[in-house]
């Protein structure tokens, strides 16, 4: 096998949708200056698709497999898989990937792999002379080049440690999270990490520490070896044998943990698995002292770690052995928005306000009152009006005025503009709400849309101090019909009951009705014109409404200016119509009524004109 494991092109296949690490993975990438993301593709045991990640500053689309033998095969540049399966699957989703022939490296991340199935994961990589990292590891780093799922942290400790490009110095050692630890103190003491690997705390791991620092005596750029061993088993025993063979030349500082074993009852079992002495040999000062005889550099204790390879690195400077990697710039990570909003680090300006309303609560709150509030209250339909639209807690009488204007605009007839269109919609096919915007549409300045322009303009000339007649005359002179004035069919002496209703509903319930008055004034000056120049529904709703506001006595005379002038009533006679629109449109629907077409004597052809 070669001793290279990881190149600035290697690309690896992640099994299992481990999204945090597939994201750190590609932000080390980024950090190292590559181009093209490390993880080729993804296996998602049973869903295929895409997983979409932050590569640098964009984004890249990340292609996910039900199955191991679809990546790979689609994948074939791929010779690295990051197994996160769990300690049940773990060995055989190791063994596809390991008799793949794309493969060469397999890292097993889970713990719990059975020793059983671990030694046939070491046998069959070393027959098939490829490489195992774990089980039971965070994996390994190639610095400036590839890193293994979560290794080494976060991006910051990654440059801090100055990982995204490459030093010196070959690390192995046992423990995942003292790996993390002494990349650190590598950063610290030398011009950095070359490659480090965490071989797993258990007992029968894929490759070895020796397997690994042998790798490191082959790679001509590894100019010294820090290793990091453990109390239990006899792996560094072979790491003596080895320097004694003079199989390892280069400078090798290591120091085996759990020297302090020594402390507590005979046997005593540590963190890993394989963290504990079955023998006197496998202690560890027993461990340290061999090695210390057979040439390593090995500290007095783990404090003197750095120490001891500040000096050998040194050393190595002074003699030309090492000339130090210069330091390279890693760009800086664009902040993860979602995780730097989490973490308040940064905040975002809204792009819409909403007073009105919360739906993120518990229960649905309009204008801070719970929707349970709002019903048991028998505000009624009049009183969410007020709420969401003026914002208010209008009085009952303001609540029963709005449902009135709602239930007298409700409908007119198939007669009038809107439902003309909303049946004819319906005849033609259409859907339901495809006939009700098309009677929606018919409302305007002529139907059903004066509401609005008949209480700004009877407010205007009434706080303005026009009398009636001047107010008539001053429209006329505009050339603008008075909004609220006027019907096709109603008249003195066909009196709409719905504005006799309104009316009556307004001098019983409102403290006063200046404006309504007012305008009735101006009626009786139209009507004499033309009997149907009356006060409409539209209009009587407008006015009424101004009245209705100032009888609250909760509303400035600025409010309801602003009201008024903002132009929302109108909205009343569209939710009002809306009801009747749908009622003719599902009339239709029930008689089954085909589609209508004009008949010719509606229509007067004079194409001569
Ligand atoms: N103000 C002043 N003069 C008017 C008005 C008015 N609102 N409406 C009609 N007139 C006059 C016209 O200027 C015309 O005068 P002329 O004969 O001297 O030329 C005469 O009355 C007839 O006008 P028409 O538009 O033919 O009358 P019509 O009966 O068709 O108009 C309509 C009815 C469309 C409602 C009209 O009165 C109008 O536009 N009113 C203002 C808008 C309005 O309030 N619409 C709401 C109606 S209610 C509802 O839709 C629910
Ligand atoms: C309506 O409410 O639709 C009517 O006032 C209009 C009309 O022409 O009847």
């Amino acid at each position: 096998m070669k001793p290279e494991l990881f190149t600035k092109d290697t690309t690896s296949i992640v099994y299992g949708y481990h999204v945090n690490a597939i994201q750190r993975m590609l932000d080390f990438d980024y950090a190292c200056g590559r181009k093209t993301p490390s993880v080729a593709a993804i296996v998602n045991p049973g869903t295929d698709g895409v997983h979409k990640v932050f590569f640098g500053k964009g984004e890249v689309l990340l292609p996910m497999y039900g199955n191991f033998a679809a990546a790979a095969d689609k994948h074939p540049k791929a010779d690295v898989v990051v197994n996160f399966a769990s300690f049940r699957s773990a060995f055989d989703s190791s063994m596809e990937a390991l008799n793949h022939p794309n493969i060469r490296t397999v890292c097993v991340i889970a713990e719990g792999v059975p020793e059983r199935r671990a030694r046939q994961l070491a046998a069959t990589a070393k027959k098939l002379d490829k490489m195992v990292i774990g089980p039971a590891t965070v994996g390994g780093i190639k610095a400036g080049c590839f890193k293994i799922a979560n290794t080494a942290g976060t991006y910051e400790n990654i440059v801090e440690s100055r990982l995204h490009r490459p030093g010196s110095v070959g690390f192995v050692s046992k423990s995942g999270g003292l790996s993390n630890e002494c990349y650190n103190i590598i950063a610290r003491n030398t011009d950095g990490l070359y490659e480090g690997i965490a071989i797993g705390g258990d007992a029968y791991p894929g490759s070895t520490l020796l397997d690994h620092i042998l790798r490191y005596e082959a790679i001509p750029a590894v100019k010294m070896i820090v290793a990091l061993g453990e109390i239990g088993g006899t792996e560094e025993l072979r790491i003596v044998e080895a320097l004694k063979a003079k199989k390892i030349t280069k400078p090798l500082v290591i120091w085996v943990t759990g020297t302090c074993s020594k402390m507590f009852p005979a046997g005593v079992q540590f963190g890993h698995a394989g963290a504990k002495a079955g023998s006197d040999l496998e202690t560890a000062d027993a461990k340290n002292a061999a090695l210390k005889a057979a040439g390593a550099v090995v500290p007095d204790s783990f404090d003197d770690y750095g120490v001891k390879v500040n000096e050998t690195y040194q050393r190595l400077v002074k003699k030309g052995a090492i000339k130090p990697a210069a330091d390279v710039e890693a760009p800086a990570l664009p902040l993860d928005f979602a995780q730097a909003m989490k973490e308040g680090r940064i905040r975002k300006a809204t792009t819409f306000i909403n007073t009105i309303s919360n739906e993120k609560k518990e229960e649905l709150e309009y204008l801070n009152i719970p929707i349970s509030k709002v019903l048991d209250s028998g505000m009624g339909i009049g009183g969410v009006i007020g709420l969401l639209w003026f914002k208010r807690e209008l009085p009952d009488y303001g609540r029963k005025f709005l449902e009135t204007a709602l239930m007298l605009t409700a409908d007119h007839g198939p007669a009038v503009s809107g439902a003309h269109n909303a049946i004819v919609t319906a005849r033609a096919g259409k859907d339901i709400i495809s006939s009700l915007v098309s009677g929606l549409l018919t409302i305007g300045p002529r139907f059903g849309g004066a509401i609005d322009g008949a209480a700004q303009e009877f407010k205007r000339a009434y706080d303005a101090g026009l009398t009636p007649e001047q107010f008539i005359k001053d429209m006329k002179k505009k050339g603008t019909p008075i909004p609220g004035i006027g019907h096709r069919v109603k008249s003195v002496t066909n009196p709409d009951m719905r504005v006799t209703q309104m009316k009556a509903f307004c001098r019983k319930n409102f403290k006063k009705t200046t404006l309504l008055d007012y305008a009735l004034e101006v009626e009786k000056l139209t009507t004499a014109k033309k009997g149907n120049l009356i006060l409409n529904v539209d209009g009587c709703i407008g006015i009424s409404f101004v009245d209705m506001l100032s009888s609250t006595g909760s509303f400035t005379a600025q409010e309801i200016d602003d009201i008024v002038k903002m132009g929302c009533l109108n909205a009343l006679f569209v939710v009002g119509r809306s009801i009747g629109l749908f009622g003719h449109i599902f009339d239709q629907k029930r008689l089954k009524q085909p589609m209508y077409r004009t008949p010719y004597d509606e229509i007067a052809y004079m194409t001569d004109l």
